[in-house]
C-alpha cells in the first residue's frame, strides 16, 4: 500500500518526508489557496521533495483549456500527475493527456459508476472521497469496497484507487483491509497513525528499567 501526503504545505511535506514513508503528494486548488503562494512555486519545490507521483489540479472545466493546463502543469516534472474532475470533458481530456503519457488523477469520485468512467477513460489514478461522503451521512469506505470489487475483475482496468478525504486513521486502516492502492493523508492523520498510549507507556517503562542497569550500548 502506497502512502500520499494531502497537503501543499511544502515544510510539511519535507518533514513527513523524511520519515521513508511518503510514495506521493496530492494538491488540489484549497490547499495551493491555503499556502497563499505560486502554485507552480510550490509544484516544483514538491518535486525536488519526492519521487514519487505529485498530483496537480487543472482550473478549467472545458476540454480544450483543461488538456492545456495538463501540458503544462505536466511540463514541470516527468512525475506529475495532472489532476481534472470526474466530469465528461474532464474524462476526455483524460484520455487525451493518457495518450500522450501524462499520468492523470480523476478526482472528485463520489460513485462506482463514476469509478468504471474513471478507468475506462485510462486514469492513473481515481479519487473517491470517502471522508465527504461521510459527512453526508453515508458510507465512504462502502464505496471504496465497491470499486476494489469491481476493478479486480477486470485485469484490462490499470488504475490505481487512491482513496481521498481521509479524516481519521480508521480510514487508512479500512482502505489497507480492502486492499486499497494508495490513501492520500493529511499530515494530522499520519501523525496520528503513530501514537498508541501504551507505546508511550511501554517506552517509559523500559527506558527507566534501562537506566538501573547502567550499561551504555555505543559504549563499548
Ligand atoms: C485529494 O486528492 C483530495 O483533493 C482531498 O483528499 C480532499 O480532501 P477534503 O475532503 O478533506 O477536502
Amino acid at each position: 500500500m502506497k502512502f500520499f501526503v494531502d497537503t501543499a504545505d511544502v515544510a510539511e511535506i519535507k518533514e513527513l518526508a523524511a520519515t521513508g514513508l511518503v510514495d506521493g503528494v496530492t494538491t488540489n486548488p484549497s490547499l495551493v489557496a491555503k499556502t497563499g503562494r505560486d502554485f507552480f512555486e510550490v509544484l516544483r519545490e514538491i518535486c525536488d521533495i519526492v519521487d514519487g507521483p505529485i498530483s496537480a489540479e487543472v482550473a478549467a472545466t472545458d476540454y480544450d483549456t483543461m488538456l492545456a493546463e495538463g501540458r503544462a502543469l505536466s511540463k514541470l516534472a516527468d512525475h506529475i500527475a495532472v489532476k481534472v474532475p470526474l466530469t465528461p470533458d474532464g474524462l476526455k481530456a483524460c484520455k487525451a493527456l493518457t495518450s500522450e503519457g501524462i499520468m492523470v488523477n480523476v478526482t472528485l469520485c463520489f460513485s462506482a459508476a463514476q469509478a468504471i468512467l474513471a478507468a475506462k477513460a485510462g486514469a492513473s489514478f481515481v479519487s473517491p472521497f470517502v471522508g465527504r461522503i461521510d459527512d453526508v451521512g453515508s458510507d465512504g469506505m462502502a464505496l471504496i469496497a465497491d470499486i476494489v470489487e469491481i476493478y479486480a475483475g477486470y485485469l484490462d482496468f490499470e488504475t490505481e484507487i487512491l482513496v481521498a478525504s481521509v479524516r481519521h486513521p480508521m480510514h487508512v486502516v479500512d482502505a489497507a483491509k480492502m486492499g486499497a492502492d494508495i490513501v492520500t493523508i493529511p499530515p494530522g492523520v499520519l501523525r496520528a497513525m503513530f501514537n498508541h498510549p501504551l507505546t508511550d507507556k511501554g517506552l517509559a517503562a523500559f527506558l527507566a528499567d534501562w537506566k538501573k542497569t547502567g550499561q551504555s550500548i555505543l559504549d563499548r
